[in-house]
């Protein structure tokens, strides 16, 4: 299975040819119930924390001073992993990870600061750059075989990927392939972690308890190469800090004027950021919504980063799509495809307003996939593994919102999911024609019930925010952008079925669905003489490009 999702379908075949038997034996070695078959959200969340607080970032030449750099940093530490990559600005980084992070901080003791500039303050930070070796020639040790990593963090190359969707067997194949090549890698993961550890290590020393972590699609495994970072920074008390015992209690500062305390404290974040956080710049403060950001973006990673403070749920929430998305293998490639066909046909909008956006748009996919077929469910309801919850899963976030459910899916019985084996190509199908039929007019779409609920209000689509029932997570989609939804999956539906043969052309299968719409890619449907079910010019090729109504900021801020 591991050789046919790393697109090495003919290596897996010529193993099942040539011993069957061993074949077999691998397999269930691996899946059999004796061996742990799901990880936890936690373990991995701990796993690239762990990966980032061992590692640094350096900006050298070019990839050619890797030997160098990997020699000067092995006089110090026993190295583990380095990872080469290239930001937009041609710049060259070298992520290397060592093997404890004792070993880090005696590299960390062994960097120095620019000593020239008098208007520089010291500071700690784990990204760091490589100076020449100011003449002298130190030879290093650098064992042949050690090479780094080459998987970079540039864009996907379109014009290959789409030469080899073409190429591909079956539609189901097109949707792997998809996955495959757009999914976060694992450099792009790890850098942002790196940015998270970053900001705490500066934080550090102002706030006692502090972390900042990555939620969202960075994480909740859905997210695609140069997907934004979504950053949480939590204060926590903990239950020593808060013991009745202790007679020696610190003096508390409070915080005077009439916003929020932590309006403030995210505004003197912004200023740290500016002032403190290399590579940091464009830092906006959007502090007056009921969640505050502050957005900056991030030279030596190229990120675009929303960093807010306290949104557990936000967090929990992308713990509950990891999960889902860890209980079968379709899921993920499923919901890329779906994200990638809703960004071409202008569904969604890297700008924030009145449309869907992909975390609306990924909860629809997990409730189609809960919907019980003739062969049974790919997934299982929220509330079912809110039943099965035990006091290890207890989770309470911020205003007492009770996230509460199985987070170990080994205790989840093999009933409760993978039921119905249908491939990509037929789920996709399903996906939209499920939704051609679907009610949006009277029913609301739950992940909780796995069912459609009665609408509580009139608002155009409704999607139940699986943590905070009482909410509707698209409740900033108008009727005529809810009127397009409905629109473009009977079209997609259409396009679909019409084009399942590879045989009929460039555009077949997953291809006429995420191709960017052009006129000539009108013309050519329209001539094809089913023009009845295209809903009309104006509406496929509506120009996304609207006014973004300024209240809108992002979608998450209730
Ligand atoms: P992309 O950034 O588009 O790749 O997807 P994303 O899942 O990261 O979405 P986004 O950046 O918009 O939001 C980040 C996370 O915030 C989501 O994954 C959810 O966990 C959460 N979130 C987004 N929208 C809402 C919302 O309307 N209500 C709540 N409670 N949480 C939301
Ligand atoms: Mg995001």
């Amino acid at each position: 299975r591991s050789l046919v999702n790393k697109g090495k379908k003919h290596l897996f075949k010529k193993l099942l040819n040539s011993n069957q038997s061993t074949c077999r034996c691998v397999f269930f070695r691996k899946y059999s119930g004796s061996e742990k078959r799901f990880l936890s959200f936690d373990e991995i969340v701990a796993q690239r924390r762990g990966e980032a607080k061992r590692s640094i970032v350096v900006q050298v030449n070019s990839e050619a001073s890797f030997k160098e750099l990997y020699g000067y940093c092995s006089k110090y530490a026993t190295i583990k992993d380095v990872h080469h990559y290239k930001n937009s600005n041609d710049e060259h980084f070298m992520l290397i990870e060592f093997g404890s992070e004792e070993s880090l901080q005696d590299v960390l003791r062994s960097c120095s600061t620019h000593q020239k500039d008098v208007d520089i303050m010291a500071l700690n930070s784990p990204f760091l750059w490589f100076r020449a070796s100011n003449g002298r020639t130190e030879s290093y040790a650098t064992p042949a075989t050690v090479l780094a990593s080459i998987n970079g963090i540039e864009q996907v190359d379109e014009d290959k990927l789409f030469k080899d969707l073409v190429e591909c067997d079956t539609v189901s194949d097109q949707i792997q392939l998809l996955y495959d090549r757009t999914r976060l890698n694992d450099l792009g993961a790890r850098l942002r972690y790196m940015v998270a550890r970053q900001i705490e290590c500066m934080l550090e020393s102002l706030y006692a308890n502090v972390a900042v972590r990555p939620f969202g699609s960075s994480i909740n495994g859905f997210g695609k190469m140069g997907c934004d970072l979504d950053l949480v920074l939590t204060n926590t008390l903990t239950d020593e800090m808060m013991k009745a015992g202790s007679r020696l209690v610190y003096q508390d500062k409070r915080t005077e004027g009439s916003r929020a305390p932590w309006a403030r404290h995210m505004q003197c974040v912004a200023d740290l950021l500016e002032l403190r956080v290399a590579g940091a710049a464009r830092v906006q403060r959007i502090l007056n919504a009921r969640v505050p950001i502050v957005k900056f973006a991030h030279h030596y990673t190229d990120l675009e980063c929303d960093l807010c403070y306290n949104n557990m749920s936000g967090v929990y929430m992308s713990e509950l799509l990891w999960l889902f998305g860890s209980l079968d293998d379709r899921v993920r490639p499923l919901t890329f495809a779906v994200r990638r066909w809703a960004r071409a046909v202008g569904l969604t909008n890297p700008h924030p307003g009145r449309w869907i956006t992909n975390f609306p748009l990924t909860l629809m996919v997990l409730f189609f996939l809960q919907q019980k077929t003739n062969d049974g469910h790919v997934l299982p309801t929220l509330k079912n593994l809110v039943r099965r919850a035990g006091k290890e899963d207890i989770r309470i976030a911020e205003e007492n919102l009770n996230c509460t459910f199985l987070r170990d899916m080994n205790k989840l019985p093999s009933e409760c999911y993978a039921q119905n084996k249908a491939n990509l190509q037929t789920l996709l199908l399903q996906f939209f024609e499920f939704y051609s039929q679907f009610d949006f007019k009277e029913k609301a779409i739950s992940i909780n019930e796995g069912a459609s609920i009665r609408k509580p209000n009139s608002l155009p689509l409704y999607i139940v925010n699986p943590l905070e029932q009482a909410l509707n997570v698209s409740r900033n989609v108008s009727f005529e952008e809810c009127e397009r939804l409905k629109a473009e999956v009977r079209n997609a539906a259409w396009q679909l079925e019409a084009g399942m043969d590879k045989q009929k052309g460039d555009d077949w299968g997953l291809l006429a669905l995420v191709e960017k719409k052009t006129t000539r890619g009108l013309k050519k449907l329209l001539r094809v003489g089913n023009s009845h079910r295209l809903v009309s010019v104006k509406d496929l090729f509506n120009d996304t490009d609207d006014k973004i109504p300024e209240a809108s900021v992002k979608n998450k801020i209730e």
